[in-house]
Order: structure tokens, then C-alpha cells, then sequence
């Protein structure tokens, strides 16, 4: 047998294994794409767009796809695109939406960002609701992480409440890859390509300076998926660090002196949320409820030179943290395709009256989660599974970095 089709059939064993061991189900969704029928009048339908939280390359693509989808192929007449978030959607402060037309879309993608606009944090759902109610919209894409579908789910709650005929649905938009039942999100593959520009980039400064440490802080709060493939992307990486890991300065000094020994440099790629519990606790909140992490990049590019000079070994530190350049990229062509395609499989959905529901991909085929399925739980890289295991074989580091 060709032996990477060996690992991938393993590696499905392993996780229905876990899964059987831990008495769980193993998940089922429903398919995504055209239904048979269609709940809305397209004639008379309006629509809305809201684009909330961090960027993540792709977002514009999206909405295109949305757009063109909802007047070409179902000849929807009204499109509202709401700016700067849920912001836009509450009645304070609120700027008047877009009207997104085919025209008006046409060249968005080209671009990084949002043409929308974003923010985090959530508004009051009856203000929400109240314009949905006021500009007669039936039909509500929400495209952000787990804090907007969590608004997105609020948003229904408030819907059902009122009697209304308003659907919500969700595209799955983080950077981090760490939403639930979502095998990749977009704009993880953009993110991961242009990650390896750094990590070579922080290979070749290493590799021609004497004992030379190239130290990449790549973006991942709570999950280290960007910092595992953007390893596996680039073998030259030496030492990965991710959230999921604990590790010390110590065990980090220990791996970085065996490799400047080895090799004559090393390369690290840290994830911004690992090693969190070597920093002062943060003491702040965004404004989506999560806790402002200290900054592991800059604590490492200083203790770690500080810690080798105090063991008598000079070393040459160049630092790179690409994440706000990797954020506002445009969608590579591999995220341009699955933008397209989610952003059809949202549109289908939301026209079948299909509400409450995200759009996941979930081994290679398009399906519906429920949304408070998909905000259960973080995704984490598992650190006994088969992408932790094979950055541990690549890289050659310990299991134990404490
Ligand atoms: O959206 C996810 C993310 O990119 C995280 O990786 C990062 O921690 C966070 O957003 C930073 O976002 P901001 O600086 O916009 O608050």
C-alpha cells in the first residue's frame, strides 16, 4: 500500500477510536448545497450581509460569492450589506448599509480585509432584530468565529421569540482554524502559505549568522494550527511551539542550543497563545471576551539570547511576527475556490429556509451545523494526534519541553 494512503487511513482510525473510547457518537451532518425546495420568494426577498470579529484573507470573496449567487442564480432583488460588524446592525450609531449589487462586488476579492467593515463584541439583540424588522429583511448571512455565531444564534433566539420569518446563517470565519465540526475554515490555506514566506525568510537570516535563532510568531490564540502546518510546510523549522504544549524557557534554551550544536542555527515558530503562563497573567479583555494574551514572540526574542549568553553561548536573534500581514492578504486560489463554494452553499441554505445553521466543511464535503453545535467547543490541535505527532517527527523535538 502506498504508504501516505496508510497514514491518512490511520489517522481516520485514530479519531474514531478516540471517539469510541470516549462514547461518542461519531458526527453526522447534513450535506450542504441546492435543496428541492425553496422557502423564500426571490422576487420580494430582501437580504443582509454582516461580516464581524478579526480579519481572515477571503472575506471579500465571500461576500461576493453570496451576492452574485443571491441575484444570478436566484434573482434576489435587495441586498443590504451592514457595516463595521454587528455594530451596523444595531440601531445606535449605526452607519446606513451597503447595497451590494453584482457590479458592486465584481473586483472586491482582489483585495484583503472586508469591503463591510467589521468590529468584535456583540450589541443588543433586540436593536438587532428591531432593523432586521425595519428594512423587512428575511435573510441574514453572518460571516465571522464563534463570537458572532454566538450573536448569530441570539439573533435566532430573538427571531423565534417574535414569531418572524427570518433566517440566519453562518459562514465560519477564523484565521485560527479552531472552530468545532470545520475541518478548515478560509483562509487558513493563505494563512499557512504565507506563513512559510516568514519561516524562510527567518531560515535564511538564521542560517547565515553565527549560532543564528530565526524566531517567527505566527497567529493562533488558543489553537496551534497555524504554527503545525506552517512547520510541516517548511521542514526547516527546528522548533514548534503552540498553545496546546506547555513548555519552559528552560526546555526551550535546552532544544535551541541542541540544534545551534547540530545545525549552527535553529528555526522557532511560536503561536501568539502559547506559553501564556511564563508571562504576567493579562489582566484584559477584547471586546469578543477573549483575554488579551502577553506576548510570547517578544518575551522569548529577549530571554532567550539573555539565557544562552548566561550559558557563555553568543547567539544572532532576528525576530519577524507576520500576523496583521498574513490577516489582510487577498485568498489564495486554493481559498478563492472554497470561498465560492461557501458562499453558494450559504445562499442555498438560507433560500431552502434552512436558519440557525453554519456552513461547515467536514471531510472534504460542504454540510449544515447547527450553530450551537459549531461554539460548543474550541478546536484544538490534539496533541496525540497525527498533525502534533508529525511536527514532533519533523522537528525532532521532545515530547517533554517543561
Ligand atoms: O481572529 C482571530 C485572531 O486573528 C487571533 O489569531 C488573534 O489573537 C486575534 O484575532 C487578534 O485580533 P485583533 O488584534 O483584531 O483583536
Amino acid at each position: 500500500m502506498d504508504p501516505s494512503k496508510r497514514l491518512l487511513f490511520r489517522a481516520d482510525l485514530d479519531e474514531l477510536r478516540t471517539q469510541f473510547l470516549a462514547g461518542i457518537d461519531p458526527p453526522a451532518f447534513e450535506l450542504a448545497g441546492p435543496q428541492e425546495n425553496i422557502y423564500f420568494e426571490p422576487d420580494t426577498l430582501k437580504c443582509g450581509i454582516v461580516t464581524c470579529g478579526g480579519l481572515c484573507p477571503g472575506l471579500n470573496d465571500v461576500i461576493r460569492s453570496i451576492v452574485v449567487c443571491l441575484r444570478e442564480r436566484y434573482g434576489v432583488a435587495t441586498i443590504h450589506g451592514f457595516r463595521f460588524g454587528f455594530t451596523g446592525l444595531a440601531e445606535q450609531n449605526a452607519l446606513p448599509p451597503i447595497e451590494l449589487t453584482t457590479r458592486r462586488v465584481s473586483q472586491i476579492h482582489e483585495v484583503g480585509g472586508t469591503v463591510l467593515g467589521s468590529s468584535r463584541g456583540p450589541q443588543p439583540v433586540d436593536e438587532m432584530v428591531d432593523t432586521l424588522e425595519r428594512l423587512g429583511i428575511q435573510l441574514l448571512f453572518a460571516i465571522g468565529g464563534d463570537g458572532t455565531l454566538r450573536g448569530a444564534h441570539s439573533i435566532v433566539e430573538e427571531i423565534r421569540r417574535r414569531d418572524l420569518k427570518i433566517a440566519v446563517v453562518g459562514v465560519p470565519k477564523t484565521i485560527d482554524n479552531d472552530i468545532s465540526f470545520i475541518d478548515t475554515s478560509f483562509g487558513f490555506d493563505t494563512a499557512v502559505e504565507a506563513a512559510r514566506q516568514a519561516t524562510r525568510a527567518a531560515y535564511v537570516e538564521a542560517s547565515c549568522h553565527r549560532s543564528g535563532i530565526g524566531l517567527v510568531k505566527l497567529m493562533g490564540r488558543d489553537s496551534g494550527f497555524i504554527a503545525s502546518f506552517a512547520t510541516l510546510a517548511d521542514t526547516q523549522v527546528g522548533l514548534c511551539l503552540i498553545p496546546e504544549v506547555a513548555f519552559s524557557l528552560d526546555g526551550v534554551v535546552r532544544v535551541a542550543r541542541q540544534r545551534i550544536e547540530r545545525d549552527g542555527y535553529v528555526v522557532i515558530v511560536v503561536a501568539e497563545g502559547a506559553g501564556q503562563d511564563l508571562l504576567p497573567e493579562a489582566t484584559e479583555w477584547d471586546a469578543s471576551g477573549n483575554r488579551r494574551q502577553g506576548d510570547i514572540g517578544t518575551f522569548l526574542r529577549e530571554n532567550i539570547p539573555e539565557r544562552m549568553r548566561a550559558e557563555g553561548v553568543s547567539v544572532s536573534l532576528k525576530y519577524i511576527d507576520p500576523s496583521y500581514m498574513i490577516r489582510s492578504l487577498p485568498a489564495n486560489a486554493r481559498d478563492a475556490n472554497f470561498c465560492l463554494r461557501l458562499g453558494h452553499a450559504a445562499v442555498h441554505a438560507g433560500m431552502a429556509g434552512k436558519t440557525d445553521t453554519v456552513i461547515g466543511s467536514w471531510r472534504r464535503r460542504l454540510t449544515l451545523v447547527p450553530i450551537p453545535t459549531a461554539v460548543s467547543s474550541r478546536k484544538k490541535v490534539a496533541t496525540d494526534g497525527y498533525l502534533y505527532r508529525t511536527v514532533i517527527s519533523v522537528t525532532g523535538q521532545p515530547d517533554d519541553m517543561l
